[in-house]
């Protein structure tokens, strides 16, 4: 063990501690942006319409008045975090009052983009519990943490708990309000000429919605598991709900869909999705997926790698999937005997890839 014997070395000792110290602490940015998100702080800056002040905050909060004095402390470290940031009351009062970022704004309830529901499935003890099993699974035969932890898979607990069927179907949708409405509007191309598509695993039907408003002649059909879409029915003509298990058969269509679900699976499951998914569609048809492409996202930058690593190893631990390369995707399209494929980078850190047969 090397000694402390000069103020360079207790630098580097110190440093490499406070390094070591934020890794253990990161779950505070978690938790704090849960508790804002429960104590609905991005809701009551908003609605106030100028910067508000910490008083006129604390007057709005539904907390005991013991409280009072620590909300400070958790605007604090939101502010850190670029969840807030403070501004002056006017231009003749220098006191500062807290406004919504960029980022805050994807936590509005009347957001149509808001990323809540994702986040609050994200932090729900269901889904955080696998998180401490993850040694105990690396040295098991289970085939995910949360089996470790839950002895069951993610998609049993589901369909055996209606309170996560809920907050999970909530938080799909939520997500996929954004992706769609980005699809349609920049890549409209993409669905036209088409008569009929079928999403598989298409949750509650939000991007079937949008896409059978948008396209009125194409026949959407939403394919999930049964207690998802049961009691589920199209208001538009051209929508329908259909249950079943993709892994047994895929209803027929030109396209498929498929967002954020071979991301859940092992590379043999991909395969035995995607010969279903060749079985389904005429030879002039198409499978749409929606996925991250890992190392492809567009304006690489650390933030962005740490969020694909992040999901890669949220898929790890919730399922049996993980976040693929381009390479890793071409060696999935070209096993399930599809012929080509096109990446189009247009999601952020996701991408639109067509795979033909
Ligand atoms: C990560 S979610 C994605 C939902 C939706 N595509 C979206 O992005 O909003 C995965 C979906 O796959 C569905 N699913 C899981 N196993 C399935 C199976 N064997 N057959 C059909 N759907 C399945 C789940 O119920 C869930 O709705």
């Amino acid at each position: 063990m090397e000694v402390v014997q000069n103020g360079k070395n207790a630098a580097e000792l110190l440093q490499a501690q406070a390094h070591v110290w934020n890794h253990a602490l990161n779950f505070i940015n978690s938790m704090s942006l849960k508790c804002a998100i429960q104590l609905g702080i991005p809701d009551i800056i908003h609605s106030h319409g100028k910067p508000m002040t910490l008083s006129q905050l604390i007057v709005a909060l539904p907390i005991n008045k013991s409280k009072n004095h620590c909300i400070y402390r958790l605007m604090r470290i939101l502010i850190h975090s670029g969840l807030f940031s403070q501004q002056n009351i006017s231009e003749s009062d220098p006191e500062k009052g807290y406004v919504i970022t960029e980022a805050s704004k994807l936590l509005l309830k009347d957001n149509p983009f808001s990323v809540t529901p994702l986040l609050l499935a994200i932090f729900d003890p269901i889904l955080t519990k696998p998180w401490h099993h993850m040694s105990d699974w690396f040295q098991s035969a289970d085939p995910t943490p949360f089996v470790t932890a839950h002895g069951m898979t993610f998609w049993d607990y589901a369909g055996h708990e209606p309170k996560v069927n809920q907050f999970f179907n909530d938080a799909m949708a939520s997500d996929t309000r954004l992706v769609m409405s980005v699809v349609i509007d920049m890549y409209k191309g993409v669905f036209e000429g088409l008569e009929s598509l079928v999403d598989v695993g298409g949750g509650t039907g939000t991007a079937a919605k949008a896409i059978a408003k948008a396209y009125p002649h194409l026949d959407c059909t939403v394919f999930d598991l049964p207690h998802v879409v049961s009691g589920l029915q199209g208001k538009e003509q051209n929508l329908k709900y259909v249950g079943g298990d993709m892994f047994q058969a895929i209803p027929s269509a030109d396209t498929i869909l498929l967002k954020w679900i071979l991301h859940d699976w092992k590379d043999e499951e991909c395969v035995e999705i995607l010969k279903k998914c060749k079985d389904a569609i005429t030879t002039t048809g198409k499978v749409i997926i929606i996925e991250m492409v890992m190392e492809n996202e567009k304006g690489d930058n650390d933030q962005s790698t740490e969020t694909q690593l992040s999901f890669d190893l949220l898929m790890m631990v919730l399922t049996t999937g993980r976040e693929r390369n381009e390479k890793e995707w071409a060696n999935l399209i070209f096993t399930a005997g599809f012929r080509d494929y096109k990446i189009s980078p247009i999601l952020g850190l996701r991408s639109l890839i067509e795979i033909f047969p």
